[in-house]
């Protein structure tokens, strides 16, 4: 019986993924959270047809020429912005995502994250827990409104429209987005949100949330100009990528109150944070885990799987990013 092609796991996934990919091919995996080096992942990438990745492993033209079995890359994340699809596609190599599966579990966070910013949470729990409450007092932890407040949302995918809905319907919110292109008319109805341009959302957000893919040309998309632009009293929220918020940027504007707050769950660098981040209190940090929820992981590994299956076995991926190159291309 001829040997089942290989493919490689690059990050600890869920048992019954691993035995899924099993009854199709020769799986190799890491079984940790430690991260490939660049050099260890080109290594383990030899005689590979497929990989699942996460955000952490960066698969571009090197990579793509250093490992010529290599057909598909699927990243068990929306996000991408560590593969380079250009070059993949230049390589044949299909790259896929995922979304839809975390849309709703996402959006719920974004929400999460938005309230507990704005209702400084995480700062009064630091409080109790440091026994510094001895005494009720009126204003004590007094936050910002979150109901009937304005809600700016900068990047109005899949997601941004999920936290739309629950700001306008949920919190009786109203809702302003930018993006670079505008909704159609109904979905901007159905989500009961107004386009504006950029500079209008800085400055008429009480809560602004990015939800943009991050790529070069929104690096740093929220610097000291735009932060200052905002009022004093708004809050900023970013379940995006780390990198379009210039977070030391950010530190010193939370630090001198030029916002009220932020809340953050993506870093430049992550997982190192800035160190400034860390010692201003007027901030809700958390691991980059806005997908996080046990059923939604699952559905994304699940989905990354099916996708290396799906391509390999019939040629047709369920969540391409760069299908163009199906049969004009593409390895085989
Ligand atoms: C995503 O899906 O892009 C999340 O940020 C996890 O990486």
């Amino acid at each position: 019986m001829p040997s089942k092609p290989a493919i490689l796991i690059a990050r600890k996934v869920f048992p019954d993924i691993v035995d899924h990919l099993r009854a199709h091919f020769e799986v190799e995996m890491n079984d940790t959270d430690d991260v490939y080096s660049p050099a260890q992942l080109i290594e383990r990438l030899q005689g590979k047809v497929g990989a699942l990745t996460t955000g952490s492993e960066r698969i571009d033209a090197a990579v793509a020429a250093a490992c010529p079995q290599l057909r598909v890359v699927a990243n068990i994340a929306v996000g991408f912005n560590n593969f380079d699809v250009p070059a993949l596609s230049a390589a044949g190599v299909l790259a896929t995502n995922t979304p839809d599966v975390l849309t709703e579990t996402t959006a719920d966070f974004g929400f999460a994250l938005i309230m507990a910013t704005a209702r400084r949470l995480t700062e009064s729990e630091h409080f109790l827990r440091a026994g510094q409450w001895n005494r009720w007092s009126l204003d004590m932890f007094a936050g910002a409104e979150v109901h009937g407040s304005t809600l700016g949302i900068l990047g109005m995918g899949r997601i941004g429209q999920a936290i739309a809905r629950r700001g306008a319907l949920g919190f009786g919110m109203k809702v302003i987005y930018h993006n670079r292109s505008r909704l159609d008319a109904a979905t901007e109805a159905e989500c009961r949100a107004r386009y504006v341009d950029k500079a209008t959302l800085l400055r008429e957000a009480d809560h602004l949330i990015l939800v943009l893919p991050y790529s070069a040309e929104n690096h740093h998309a929220i610097g000291a100009a735009e932060i200052a632009q905002m009022k004093s009293t708004a809050t900023l929220v970013n379940i995006a990528r780390g990198g379009i918020v210039d977070d030391a940027a950010l530190a010193q504007a939370l630090r001198e109150r030029r916002i009220a707050a932020a809340g953050l769950d993506v870093f430049e660098g992550e997982p190192k944070v800035h160190p400034d981040l860390l010692t201003v209190p007027n901030v809700v940090l958390t691991p980059h885990i806005a997908s996080a929820t046990l059923q939604t992981r699952r559905a994304m590994a699940k989905l990354a799987a099916d996708n290396v299956i799906a391509y390999l076995t019939e040629g047709r991926p369920i969540t391409p990013l760069n299908a163009e190159i199906i049969g004009k291309g593409a390895r085989e």
